[in-house]
């Protein structure tokens, strides 16, 4: 998000299906008529409110950085970068405060510094940040201790509190998360352009987080970092390059109402963009190729993820390339793989395999959550870090065998110094989970575990 020139013009076009209904040439609303999964029961006038409300504020992201990060994201697919996208599963209100958003953000940009020195490619850094503020569930309610109510569906719909009035859906929410992902990415956009970023901060950058085997790794990268660049700096090279990091912003695009109004036409292209985020994904929940995610998500031009888990056939791969992609645009999609450690290396072989023999170029990233996460016998919602790292591990074996691309990362992540997920360095155990388990919905990497992963895909990285 560094002051860059667009790059134009735009490639991924209109789809062609189907005819276009007066009044709505881009097919916008279409996705109304269809199948729309883990929508929360609005109350229908007060969402019509907030729609309109939302309809008329500025944009969050401009269709020149949209086009820039899909250019970035072809680089990646054809093996000249790797992305990085990470965050919160979900992002809470709360959790929307400088040192939050510092500490996340930090986290990432040690963990590409990691990536793009170890591997010595650049890397694409992409949060689940400014969005990620709502949350598909298993179930609809949620029982405790005999009461019933409705399960939490993320701060951007109702409220964690199991009471019936935290509980109970508002569409208001929908105004605190536009304005919350406004003042998160205004912080990011100052952190990353403003001189913090700078790399020759490289070692501030890990400043008040626990001292750690991670820690200590990440210090001796950042003073050979050092080094280099006074080697540089003597050699008479122009640090430009150096000053500002570009950093987009994801989210799942659940809320179908809220990124209609957030989809805007772009003056140049006269083409729509979803301006809530630069990228945006659908969920594997939520997937279903002719429900209404993908419809609304086939209309805009930003670069889309899909999720796809264990059960996916090639055919459906292929089915969303048609879909998302017919004119085979670098960096326009991207699937993001989650199968669980123990099902990649039978599962994605397929999938890869019938997706490159069509000739479509996707983005390949693996996501080494979402597959992976189990119940810990003290009933917490965990993930163990060995399986996280093996599903990384199985995914570039994977591409490595087939001469692929393993194009990138999806991880869950925080700052902090959470005992979300069981192992690291510093072995936590299932009795440590009570210690710091502050996550609302996933287990995330707490900032030592990030960092622990970046070390580790480097090298898997350099092959
Ligand atoms: C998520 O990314 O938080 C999520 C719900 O993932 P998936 O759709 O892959 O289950
Ligand atoms: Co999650």
């Amino acid at each position: 998000m560094s002051a860059q020139a667009p790059v134009g013009p735009d490639t991924v076009g209109p789809p062609a299906d189907p005819p276009a209904a007066a009044g709505d040439p881009h097919g916008l609303d279409r996705w109304r008529e269809l199948t729309a999964r883990h929508q929360p029961a609005w109350e229908p006038s007060a969402l019509a409110e907030v729609e309109a409300a939302l309809r008329v504020l500025p944009p969050l992201v401009f269709a020149g950085e949209v086009d820039l990060l899909r250019s970035r994201l072809a680089e990646a697919a054809a093996g000249r970068a790797f992305v990085l996208q990470g965050g919160d599963c979900a992002e809470t209100f709360a959790g929307a405060t400088a040192d939050g958003i510092r500490a996340r953000l930090r986290t990432i940009l040690q963990m590409a510094v990691t990536l793009t020195y170890g591997a010595a490619t650049p890397v694409v850094k992409i949060g689940r940040m400014a969005g990620q503020f709502a949350k598909p569930r298993s179930s609809g309610v949620e029982t405790r201790e005999g009461v019933t109510l409705p399960a939490y569906l993320g701060d951007a719909v109702n409220d964690y509190a199991f009471t019936p009035e935290a509980r109970t859906v508002d569409a208001g929410r929908l105004m605190t998360t536009y304005h919350l992902s406004a003042a998160t990415l205004n912080l990011i956009r100052a952190f990353t352009t403003g001189g913090d970023a700078d790399l020759r901060q490289v070692h501030t950058w890990n400043r008040g987080f626990a001292a750690s085997t991670a820690n200590a790794r990440y210090e001796a990268l950042a003073r050979e970092i050092d080094r280099a660049i006074s080697f540089m700096a003597a050699c008479g090279a122009d640090f430009d390059a150096l000053r500002t990091v570009e950093f987009y912003s994801s989210h799942e695009a659940l809320l179908l109402p809220y990124e209609r109004a957030l989809t805007r036409i772009d003056s140049r292209t006269g083409l729509p963009y979803d301006v809530s985020a630069h990228m945006v994904w659908v969920g594997e929940r939520t997937r279903g190729l002719d429900d209404a995610h993908v419809d609304l998500l086939s209309r805009v031009q930003n670069p889309i993820g899909v999720k796809l888990g264990p059960t996916t056939t090639a055919d459906e791969a292929l089915a969303y390339v048609e879909k998302l992609d017919p004119l085979r645009t670098p960096g326009r999609l991207t699937f993001i793989t989650r199968m669980g450690a123990g099902r990649i290396r039978d599962a994605l072989p397929g999938l890869v395999e019938k997706v490159t023999a069509s000739g479509a170029s996707v983005l390949w990233v693996c996501d080494p959550m979402h597959g992976n996460t189990i119940s810990s016998p003290s009933g917490y919602k965990t993930r163990r870090f060995d399986d996280v790292i093996d599903e990384a591990r199985g995914f570039f074996e994977v591409h490595r065998a087939l001469g692929t691309v393993p194009g990138g990362l999806h991880v869950e992540l925080t700052g902090d110094d959470v005992t979300e997920i069981l192992g690291g360095h510093g072995k936590i155990l299932d009795a440590d989970l009570s210690t710091r388990y502050e996550s609302l919905c996933d287990p995330r990497l707490n900032h030592q575990q990030a960092l622990e992963m970046a070390f580790l895909v480097a090298e898997m990285l350099q092959g």
